[in-house]
């Protein structure tokens, strides 16, 4: 059973890795067999397979994006929605790093040791910080479930083709204003800094920004929050004049959101 779907999936992933445009977007740090293995392990099948028969899901319909640390599946649900999967990487090492971004974060005071550990409650931190930002009305993919290493959300795109990001997008001065705009929401109304607030990790709709991968999100207790939050507007700030926008002063941007 798990062999049978395992293989299913692998073909597909092969399939996507292997046109030229999903080569272009995979960029340099991708090892193609190492990734797959690594996404594709028992354990991670396994869960697949339990959102299957828990009918969460119906079917898995192939890789999206595949990054360092996580794979993003398009998957379908039984209203045939689609949905999208985050399934990170348990073998990556990456993890370490990410410690500091858990540590001091009041919401996550008992901390397991070990790679698996890390990896399974960094899915569920981001899990969390979904769930905190859509209860408070923030665009945000809506969390569906997570499990271990998989995480469930709304797709946000069509057929399988994820929204552009900012970085792709024509930009202006509307977009750089509703991004300070969402920083601080995601302050005042959920209580969180992003952390890893950039071009990338923003959707830009035909309707409006969608801010998404908040794994590194923290609490504002958080000890380092607000040295994160200046992060996160200075990269605002630096993509939008680059990009020949007029942008604010970030000190006043940050007394705004902070007052
Ligand atoms: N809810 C979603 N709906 C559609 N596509 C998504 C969704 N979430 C993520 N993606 C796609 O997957 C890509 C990677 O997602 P994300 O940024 O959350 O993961 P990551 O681990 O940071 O990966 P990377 O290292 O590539 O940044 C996004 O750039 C986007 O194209
Ligand atoms: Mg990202």
């Amino acid at each position: 059973m798990f062999d049978e779907l395992s293989r299913k999936l692998e073909s597909k992933v092969d399939k996507k890795l292997s046109s030229k445009s999903k080569k272009r977007q995979l960029g340099d740090g991708f090892k193609k067999g190492k990734t797959i293995n690594e996404v594709l392990d028992k354990p991670t099948v396994m869960t697949l397979y339990k959102m299957i028969a828990d009918h969460v899901i119906s079917y898995v319909n192939g890789a999206v994006s595949a990054g360092k640390e996580s794979v993003l599946f398009w998957g379908v649900d039984e209203n045939k929605k689609d949905v999208a999967l985050k399934i990170y990487l348990v073998g990556t090492s990456n993890f370490k790093k990410r410690e500091s971004y858990i540590t001091g974060d009041p919401r996550f005071s008992s901390l397991k040791k070990g790679t698996k550990n890390m990896v399974y409650l960094w899915a569920k931190k981001e899990f969390r910080n979904l769930l905190q930002c859509h209860e408070a009305g923030l665009p945000v993919p809506e969390p569906i479930l997570v499990t271990n290493n998989v995480l469930i959300m709304n797709f946000i795109g069509t057929d399988g083709a994820p929204s552009k990001t900012l970085l792709g997008s024509q930009v202006d001065e509307s977009d750089y204003l509703q991004s300070i705009s969402l920083l601080q929401d995601l302050y005042q109304k959920a209580k969180l800094v992003h952390g890893d607030y950039s071009e990338y990790n923003i959707f830009k709709t035909d309707s409006r920004l969608v801010v998404f991968d908040l794994g590194s999100a923290v609490d504002l207790r958080h000890p380092n929050s607000h040295e994160f939050l200046k992060r996160d507007i200075s990269n605002m700030t630096r993509f939008f004049s680059k990009r020949g926008i007029p942008v604010k002063d970030p000190d006043v941007v940050y007394g705004k959101i902070t007052k």
